[in-house]
């Protein structure tokens, strides 16, 4: 029988600096009225120096044990998605598994942007079907603060910083499509749209570290097109409709993005989960730093269907089903 993989627990780590619109506007060129029409955003949390991507993945990683139930003796394979890494190597994923005191098994950082975290539920799904681990960490861990450019007025209120994790966990699988864990995973990339949403330099490059550059308009067009999408996929996939779903937990870029996705899914507001506001834009970090707080505020319950979806830079973009 082909093990399937549980999402046992949940975790979050947010900065303990909070920064609102008009604290930024003192600075920036923007009004808390202009931020909050365009996106939802309130404020955002702001890294400080000790705040790095292995410090927050481990604490949110510590988080989504504790909330498993699970010690680090049960974990074999820790997944890191994250544009903004402690060092080029070793991957941050070993950092937290030094610090986390994790003596065997493996990890490693992935690069896929907003979507990083979807495309880490995937790898991780896969791993444990493929009975190469039995107990998976999968993070999402970005300091975007410290790759914005303070001059584009356009991209730098947009994110936060912060970190999320889910502890996945081997578990026989009975066949049944009503079975707890991950029902599925889509993921996809365009390479050509690469342009539209980048950082201009890594530490391969010469004038690294580099700043985000956006063309917000065009992402916006893409994400509404491509989630949608997404959306449809998972659910042929599954043979479910769209009245299945109990929760949306989507990608926190952009509250009119989240109302398009909510709507498309006939689901009403109180059933989308938003953090957008409180985080804005954590990139890898959003959908599990959303799910935690849902699971832990104790509207997320055990049996219902939940749908996750991202979208980011690359272009990345995917979903993920997943039966609490
Ligand atoms: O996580 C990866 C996925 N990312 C996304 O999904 C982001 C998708 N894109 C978006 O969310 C939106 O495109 C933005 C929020 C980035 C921008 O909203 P928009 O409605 O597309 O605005 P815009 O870029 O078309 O700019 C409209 C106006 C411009 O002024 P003019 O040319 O009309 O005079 C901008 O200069 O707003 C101006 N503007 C600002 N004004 C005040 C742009 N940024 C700001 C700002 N404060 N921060």
């Amino acid at each position: 029988m082909q093990p399937c993989s549980i999402l046992a627990g949940c975790g979050g780590y947010l900065p303990e600096r909070i920064v609102s619109n008009d604290e930024l506007a003192r600075t920036v060129d923007t009004s808390d009225e202009w931020i909050r029409e365009r996106t939802g955003i309130r404020q955002r949390h702001f890294a400080a120096h000790h705040e790095t991507t292995a410090f927050m993945g481990t604490a949110a990683a510590r988080a989504a044990l504790a909330d498993a139930g699970a010690t680090v003796d049960d974990v074999d394979a820790i997944i890191l998605a994250t544009s903004t890494p402690d060092q080029a190597f070793p991957a941050t994923a070993l950092r937290v598994q030094a610090a986390l005191g994790v003596k065997r098994g493996f990890g490693f950082d992935l690069s896929a942007a907003c979507a990083g975290f979807i495309y880490g539920l995937s790898v991780a799904d896969g791993l444990i079907k493929a009975r190469q681990a039995t107990g998976v960490l999968v993070i999402g861990s970005e300091v975007y603060s410290r790759i914005l450019n303070w001059q584009d007025r356009g991209t730098c209120v947009l994110f936060g910083d912060g970190a999320g994790a889910v502890f996945l966990r081997a578990a026989a699988s009975d066949g049944e499509v009503d079975r707890r864990g991950i029902l599925s995973t889509h993921i996809h990339a365009q390479g050509t749209l690469g342009d539209i949403l980048y950082v201009d330099g890594a530490v391969g490059q010469p004038d690294h570290p580099g700043h985000l550059v956006m063309n917000g308009r065009e992402v916006f067009r893409h994400a509404v097109t491509r989630l949608a999408e997404a959306v449809d996929e998972a659910m042929a996939a599954n043979g479910l409709t769209h009245a299945d779903i109990d929760w949306l937990v989507p990608h926190q870029a952009n509250r009119r993005i989240i109302d398009a996705m909510g709507r498309k899914l006939s689901l009403p507001p109180e059933r989308v989960v938003v953090t957008v506001d409180r985080h804005a834009n954590t990139s890898a970090a959003s959908v599990p730093l959303a799910l935690a707080e849902a699971r832990q505020d104790g509207r997320i319950r055990d049996g219902q269907l939940v749908l996750l979806e991202a979208l980011g830079g690359g272009l990345t973009w995917g979903s993920a089903l997943v039966r609490m």
